[in-house]
């Protein structure tokens, strides 16, 4: 296969994972999984959120879990921001980075931001303006990019308009996110043959839910394609609060496996990732369910001196 020599992997657990827990994560935990995270070679733990608490209750206390974090030097630690409301609390709470979050879809703009595309753009201009003026990196997210649970289809021009659009606001890298996990490798390598004339790859992620299981498939499509860096999940968590039976994101450890084996380097270290995702379902009360986490965690308990342990 044509795989890169070397991936950044995005670990979006503690945000796009916790956000979508049915209650709330104590804000001890989260700074545990982070801080975990951070020390299995993850090089972006994204933390938190700053978005309206009525709309995510979940990550309601973001500037308490940045605030007990200890950073590590060469990781980063991303939240969200969807507005300058969100920017300021962030800035307060001393973010090293940012990321707005638009969608190619009208329907799921209007119910995540309660905003059309055009609205959206106009919310993170000021925001990325901002950010960029305070030597913040700013990343841009694209949800809905190969379906949207409200329309269905999602035309690959209305992906490339919101990508150019960000890009053109200054997001340094944009996330081209399949929110609901419907997509297959041959439709992300038409997506990409589509929009790298006019964005070129080097500054595209892709963020992969696993619903269908195609999360793995999708994002070595991804890198096969020319992408290196993808955003996972530890454990697998996560979901979509608008698509019922929505599985979470690409699982961290499901993607390191994989990669590692074929020779990628990812410099995360999977004994301390397995580690950090049995630990945090001992805190969520339920087993992981990423494949390669059920996997090693069985072998491990068996035999610890099985060379498929991890
Ligand atoms: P709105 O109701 O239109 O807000 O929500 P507004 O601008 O009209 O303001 C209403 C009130 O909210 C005001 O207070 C604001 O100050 C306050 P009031 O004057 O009434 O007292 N407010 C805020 N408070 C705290 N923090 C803020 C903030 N902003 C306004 N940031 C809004 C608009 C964008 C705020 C709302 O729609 C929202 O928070 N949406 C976030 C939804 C969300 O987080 N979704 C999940 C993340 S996206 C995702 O998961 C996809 C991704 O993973 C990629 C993929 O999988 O595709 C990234
Ligand atoms: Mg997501």
């Amino acid at each position: 296969m044509g795989l890169p020599e070397a991936v950044t992997v995005v670990e979006v657990g503690p945000r796009d994972g916790l956000q979508n827990e049915p209650g709330v994560v104590p804000t001890e935990v989260k700074v545990g999984f982070i801080d975990r995270l951070a020390a299995t070679g993850l090089t972006v733990v994204e933390a938190t959120s700053f978005v309206h608490p009525r709309w995510v209750p979940q990550l309601a206390d973001a500037a308490v879990v940045l605030a007990g974090i200890t950073p590590l030097d060469g990781v980063r630690y991303p939240a969200l921001v969807p507005n300058e409301t969100g920017l300021d609390r962030a800035l307060e709470s001393g973010v090293d980075e940012v990321a707005v979050f638009g969608a190619a879809s009208e329907a799921f703009s209007q119910r995540n931001l309660n905003r059309t595309i055009d609205e959206s753009l106009a919310m993170f201009a000021p925001v990325v303006v901002r950010a960029t003026d305070a030597g913040l990196r700013v990343r841009g997210y694209v949800s809905t990019v190969l379906g949207c649970p409200f329309q269905g289809q999602v035309p690959q021009d209305d992906v490339l308009r919101v990508t150019a659009a960000l890009l053109d606001l200054g997001c340094h890298e944009i996330s081209l996110g399949d929110t609901i996990g419907v997509g297959t490798a041959g439709q992300v390598h038409d997506l990409l043959d589509h929009l790298a004339p006019h964005t070129g790859l080097d500054r595209l992620a892709v963020h992969m839910h696993d619903t269908y299981g195609q999360g793995l498939a999708n994002t070595l499509a991804a890198f096969e394609a020319g992408i290196t860096v993808a955003d996972a999940s530890a454990g697998g968590l996560g979901g979509c609060p608008y698509a019922p039976g929505a599985k979470g994101n690409l699982a961290t450890e499901d993607l390191v496996w994989a990669l590692e084996r074929s020779g990628v380097h990812t410099g995360v270290d999977l004994t301390a990732l397995i580690d950090t995702i049995a630990w945090m379902a001992d805190q969520l009360g339920r087993p992981p369910v990423s494949r390669a986490a059920q996997a090693i965690l069985a072998r491990r308990d068996a035999r610890p001196d099985d060379p498929y342990y991890c």
